[in-house]
């Protein structure tokens, strides 16, 4: 998962919330297909993927349902989704990234991507104060567990004169 540090830091001191969470690597900044078959689709696959603890995939997979659930609740009819199935989803997710690691409450890289989600979601809820609280959460992450790659790719970028080098 060391990918999701890559890209993140740099933004993160802008003054708003939206740009802050733009900044944020997360399936809601992911360009993830929205077409409505392909997703209504996917939650049905989501759905009868087998979700034994123990599976490593499984705060991925959640991670993915509850994005989905998202993505159809914010359609107009719903589709059978809704925003609390995406908050609920994220929430298992958490717990299972947790459950893997064999921890009850630590904290740790492992949690961007979801926090990120939660920041996006919470800010799609109207629930603003909500959303800076995770936008911190990952900014302290960022800090607590700073990443090689993304001083290197740091570098690049400041050579480069492009303002938001990569999408
Ligand atoms: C959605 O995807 C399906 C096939 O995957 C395609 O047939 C359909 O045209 C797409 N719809 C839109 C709106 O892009």
């Amino acid at each position: 998962m060391f990918f999701v540090f890559v890209f993140i830091s740099a933004a993160l001191s802008h003054p708003t919330l939206r740009a802050s969470l733009d900044a944020l690597q997360c399936h809601f900044t992911w360009e993830l297909d929205n077409n409505r078959s392909n997703v209504l689709h996917l939650r049905d696959k989501l759905e009868d993927i087998g979700t034994e603890e123990r599976n490593p995939w499984l705060g991925h997979i959640y991670n993915l349902q509850a994005h989905v659930h998202f993505q159809l609740a914010s359609q107009e009819d719903g589709l059978g989704s809704t925003v609390g199935d995406a908050l609920r989803c994220f929430g298992t997710a958490a717990e299972a990234f947790r459950q893997i690691r064999n921890t009850v409450s630590d904290e740790g890289p492992w949690l961007l991507v979801n926090y990120g989600n939660l920041a996006w979601l919470h800010y799609h809820m109207g629930e603003q104060a909500k959303s800076l609280a995770y936008v911190g959460k990952v900014e302290a992450l960022l800090q607590e567990y700073p990443s090689p790659i993304q001083e290197q790719l740091h570098q690049e970028f400041t050579s480069n004169d492009s303002p938001k080098p990569v999408e």
